[in-house]
């Protein structure tokens, strides 16, 4: 696929089939991850992969949970308390990109890894989603114990992962809006 195809036709999924993703896929998504510009090249990223469905569904449980303690929005409060939305629409893998540690770019830094590894996993033709509902709960002591995840690293982006069950609708764009400061101005 060209690149400006995975751009225009990269889409939030959240209706997966259940198949298990190769590792070796989910290497080469985390390859093309790397390849992201990093402030100072400093390359922060680390990767928490989590395959073990019961392990997903019980991140998915709590940090659904976690959400809902500090969720101020009626719409996602409302969303949050149906006892059938899975947070991680039952895909079957989560990758969490976390920085190394605590910097003043992280954020950058790893989001940046993350479009990548989402327009990669577009370009083989499987879908992915960004769960910031979950962020909050990777972040907490509970969440980090869970998964595992060393201390110092900070969880920044939590992208879910698998074969959609259909093709996702298309995604409208707003016209940017652009100042132009040229020459002639
Ligand atoms: C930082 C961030 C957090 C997001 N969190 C969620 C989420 O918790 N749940 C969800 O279903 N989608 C989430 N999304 C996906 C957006 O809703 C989606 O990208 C947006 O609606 C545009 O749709 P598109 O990606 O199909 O173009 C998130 C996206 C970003 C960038």
């Amino acid at each position: 696929m060209e690149l400006l195809d995975a751009i225009a036709q990269r889409r939030a999924v959240r209706d997966y089939l259940p198949d298990v993703l190769e590792r070796s896929t989910l290497e080469g998504l985390i390859r093309a991850a790397v390849q992201a510009p990093s402030a100072v090249d400093s390359q922060p990223w680390r990767f928490v992969v989590v395959r073990q469905r019961a392990l997903l569904d019980r991140i998915a449980r709590e940090a659904k949970a976690w959400r809902l303690r500090s969720e101020s929005s009626a719409d996602l409060r409302k969303l949050l308390q149906d006892p059938g939305f899975h947070v991680f629409y039952n895909a079957p893998v989560l990758v969490v990109i976390a920085a190394e540690q605590e910097s003043p770019w992280m954020v950058e830094d790893c989001s940046l890894a993350a479009q990548n590894l989402m327009l990669a996993a577009c370009d083989q033709g499987l879908g992915s989603c960004w769960i910031g509902l979950s962020q909050d709960y990777l972040r907490s002591a509970a969440g980090r114990e869970l998964l595992g995840i060393p201390a110092g690293w900070v969880p920044v982006a939590p992208i879910i992962l698998g074969r959609p069950r259909a093709p996702a609708p298309p995604h409208l764009r707003r016209d940017p809006q652009v100042r132009w400061i040229d020459e002639a101005s």
